[in-house]
């Protein structure tokens, strides 16, 4: 078993550790640097594009969760490793997580890369991508947050597209992808689609 579950087998225990993320991590490091705006990536792996983002971009700060241990301690090396205070790794579950978060903190932009796609018809509700995600996000954002998601997957790239225009809280839109370096996933599988949206009021 995971040695994060082993650990943190109760929801009011992971709750908490959600809560300090937040108390002596993120809140932080937003009163002093006071940025004016927050990114997120779900699925972050260890972190290689977040912690490449975060180098070259000022006034923002990065959010990156995954559900695998050993790979928020890849990220957190690399952000100790190159000195990045603008960034914080936690693991997490996408929908726990964004559940759990303070109504204080809104995200501007969340980024979804190479998520897995769970090709198996039975296995599409494991998927991130879901009303629920995107309901749940919307309530997390601020009024301009933009989403992007980039897949080699073709079944789940029409999957995501469709479930957004189906939203009433997201609207496709053609924004640029906003930092152009390759994700762990992306250098191995290189072909991929792409899609952006934006907030709806
Ligand atoms: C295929 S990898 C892609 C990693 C990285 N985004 C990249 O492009 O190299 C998908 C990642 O999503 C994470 N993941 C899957 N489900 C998740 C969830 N519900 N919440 C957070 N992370 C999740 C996995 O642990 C894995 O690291």
């Amino acid at each position: 078993m995971d040695i994060f579950l082993s650990n943190f087998k109760n929801i009011n225990v992971r709750a908490e550790r959600v809560g300090d993320f937040f108390k002596h991590s993120l809140t932080p490091e937003l009163l002093r640097s006071n940025p004016s705006k927050i990114y997120l990536e779900i699925g972050c792996g260890h972190g290689h594009w977040l912690c490449s983002f975060a180098q070259e971009t000022d006034d923002v700060l990065f959010v990156g969760i995954d559900l695998i241990t050993k790979r928020i301690e890849k990220a957190n090396s690399k952000k100790i490793k190159r000195e990045l205070n603008n960034i914080f790794f936690l693991k997490a579950d996408a929908m726990e997580f964004l559940s759990l978060m303070p109504d204080s903190v809104k995200f501007s932009s969340c980024f979804l890369m190479y998520p897995d796609p769970w090709p198996k018809k039975r296995h599409h509700k494991r998927r991130i991508i879901q009303p629920e995600f995107l309901n749940l996000l919307a309530d997390k954002s601020n009024e301009d947050c933009k989403l992007y998601f980039k897949t080699d997957h073709t079944e789940y790239f029409d999957w995501t597209l469709q479930t957004i225009k189906n939203s009433q809280h997201w609207n496709i839109q053609n924004y640029n992808w906003p930092f152009e370096s390759d994700s762990y996933f992306q250098q191995l599988l290189p072909n991929h689609q792409f899609c952006s949206a934006s907030k709806l009021d």
